[in-house]
């Protein structure tokens, strides 16, 4: 039975609760959200071989490509990529193809932006034929001439556009000619149509996922991406703005595969723009993976003024150095900031004695000093100094697991700082999560809801994944996608729910006869050659629950999970309200089995089925669905 007290106030529900957390990891960008469709773009993914694109011969043509360090296209991008057509004439084509990230997505009556730097040799000025094409050459999808190449780098630009073709990704991008002679080409990039017509911008179909999730704040740029396995592979953003073709781009060594850095510092920000979420920028803080570290002191200066310039990046007037440089990019005004964070998991630096006091008291005290306003949060507890936030980040193997912590902040000191679960997730399924990740999910963001006084922000990890084989370095992963559709998990869709379905105000709730089941913990990671003992078995509930309130409208939002293979029906009675409707909605998201999930072949497998229900009122039963997550809104006064 549950007793839900409508007229008192547990605690106050943050609207800043439920956002997003992001970095480049399992192709979050390239070959994900990121727009661009061209892989290694500018050659430099790989110092001896153009990796990624293949040299086109056609109808009897001969060529060869290689890249080129003599012929270096900027600062940015030492190499080009030399094509040289020995012999071509008529029918024949010779030049490069570029196989995209496991694909070219091609769709009918769509238009693509593509641009490239080219240099010519005495002799040769075109012209070129830019294409998307099928894969064995038989089919052009769409295609553009250039002609009137020169012997200066200079930039060309084409529109596109495909007819009635059939959609599919087994594409890629030609560049050819049928004359021989030599050219090089410095950046070659090509963009679909993007979300909000933004150049450089983002995949439709995910933003839209991200959109319907309604975030409040996106913390980015991670993560170990923000850290960088070594001091010079960090997420170094002065090297992510301004135009792409002479951004250098980096080896993401946190998670093995090389970031072109076109989602560079103002793109995270045009993001949160685009889906009306705050920014909560994480700023480097002298702590690698791999054990540089750089000392308080005077040798962490730099990297204070580097987040100090950062933050003005972001928020500064155009008249400031670093707002007058936004605005050259493109953003005049200034972005809305009030969380920073110091770092990344710096409790990982204990190994070397732990210098996060210290590091964090630098920037924290710099950052107070120029912006007060801002609230600053560190990645562990730190001694000098009081952050506004505290981030904690929980991945848990199993289902049973997570349900077990899920009353872990009940009871929670609240006189230290306010928390920021910044990563959390129920590892279970892969990809991403199946009905038990989503189970466990949900009963965790109970114990968040429940306690949104302490817990005033929190956010998945990982967000996304490329679900082609290679794409995963870090399994379980909230948002799937290939070159062509996305689709949300199961716990996708608890989440949505959570965060689009909740009062300002957490109702007490006090609990009878809640249902449990026995889970054997798993033995901890041993340190020693002697295998730790196993620890006690313990009863975890199979049903969790949150309730709170909209105090404008009065409408309430229960929360319930059933974890357990059969129904519950539970007993509610509502104390405090002179009547309560009967009438009201219920959001089910429910499977047949916890196994069940979301893929690409079956995206919509599991997802929130909403239905009017009667029978409501001050005190009613209702049976809740083996393996479900419930949200019954009640209308009362
Ligand atoms: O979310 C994957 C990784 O988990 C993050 O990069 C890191 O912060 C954490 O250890």
């Amino acid at each position: 039975m549950l007793q839900i007290k409508a007229g008192e106030v547990a605690a106050h529900v943050s609207p800043m609760l439920y956002g997003l957390m992001t970095e480049e990891i399992n192709f979050s960008y390239d070959g994900g959200l990121y727009g661009e469709l061209v892989r290694n773009r500018n050659f430099k993914e790989d110092a001896q071989n153009p990796i990624h694109w293949q040299l086109v011969q056609e109808g009897g043509g001969t060529g060869s490509m290689a890249l080129d360090a003599s012929q270096g296209f900027n600062e940015a991008v030492p190499a080009s990529l030399k094509l040289t057509i020995a012999s071509a004439s008529g029918k024949q084509q010779v030049g490069v193809a570029n196989e995209g990230f496991w694909g070219i997505p091609v769709r009918p009556n769509s238009r693509y932006r593509a641009s490239f730097y080219a240099k010519a040799a005495p002799g040769f000025n075109g012209p070129l034929t830019v294409a998307i094409t099928s894969n064995d050459g038989a089919t052009t999808h769409a295609s553009a001439r250039v002609g009137g190449l020169t012997g200066d780098w200079k930039e060309y630009q084409v529109t596109l556009t495909t007819g009635q073709v059939m959609a599919t990704a087994e594409n890629r991008l030609v560049i050819s000619t049928n004359q021989a002679g030599s050219l090089w080409l410095g950046f070659v990039s090509l963009f679909p149509e993007t979300y909000a017509n933004r150049p450089n911008g983002n995949r439709k179909d995910i933003m839209q996922l991200l959109a319907d999730m309604k975030p409040a704040f996106l913390r980015f740029p991670g993560g170990n991406y923000l850290e960088g396995n070594t001091i010079a592979t960090r997420f170094d953003w002065k090297k992510t703005i301004g135009d792409i073709a002479r951004r250098p781009g980096h080896l993401d060594n946190a998670w093995h595969y090389w970031s072109s850095d076109g989602m560079g510092l103002l793109e995270f920000l045009e993001w949160c723009e685009d889906l009306h979420m705050q920014p909560l920028l994480a700023v480097y803080a002298g702590y690698s993976l791999r054990g540089q570290r750089v000392a308080p002191g005077p040798d962490l200066e730099p990297y204070v003024t580097e987040a100090i310039d950062e933050i003005e990046y972001v928020t500064g007037p155009a008249t400031s150095t670093w707002g007058a440089r936004r605005a050259k990019d493109g953003h005049p005004a200034p972005y809305r900031l009030e969380y920073v964070e110091v770092g990344n998991e710096d409790n990982f630096d204990r190994a070397t004695g732990g210098t996060y006091d210290g590091r964090f008291t630098q920037f924290f005290d710099a950052i107070k000093a120029k912006y007060p306003q801002l609230k600053v949060i560190s990645t562990m507890r730190a001694t000098t100094r009081t952050p506004d936030l505290i981030d904690e980040h929980y991945y848990r193997n199993s289902e049973d697991e997570m349900a077990s912590h899920a009353h872990d902040y009940d009871a929670r000191d609240r006189t230290g700082p306010k928390v920021f679960v910044g990563e959390w997730a129920t590892r279970v399924g892969r990809p991403t999560p199946n009905m038990s990740g989503a189970l466990g999910d949900a009963a965790w963001m109970t114990g968040m809801e429940r306690n949104s006084d302490l817990v005033v922000m929190s956010s998945y990890a990982p967000l996304f994944v490329n679900v082609n084989k290679g794409g995963m370095q870090w399994p379980t992963d909230l948002i799937g996608y290939d070159a062509m559709t996305s689709y949300g998990s199961p716990a996708y869709y608890a989440q949505q729910m959570f965060s689009r379905n909740h009062g300002d105000v957490v109702l007490p709730v006090t609990a009878q006869g809640i249902p449990t089941r026995e889970w054997q913990p798993p033995r901890r990671a041993s340190v020693s050659a002697q295998q730790p003992p196993l620890p006690p078995a313990q009863q975890v509930p199979t049903l969790f629950y949150s309730v709170t309130r909209d105090s404008q409208s009065g409408t309430i939002y229960f929360k319930i999970v059933n974890r357990a293979s059969t129904p519950q029906p539970v007993r509610v009675e509502i104390a405090g309200l002179e009547r309560v409707e009967p009438k009201g909605q219920s959001i089910v998201l429910g499977a047949a089995s916890p196994d069940d999930t979301n893929s690409i072949t079956e995206p919509t497998k599991i997802v929130p089925v909403t239905t009017s229900v009667d029978g409501l009122g001050s005190s009613f039963t209702r049976e809740f669905p083996p393996y479900s997550i419930t949200i019954l809104e009640l209308r009362g006064k």
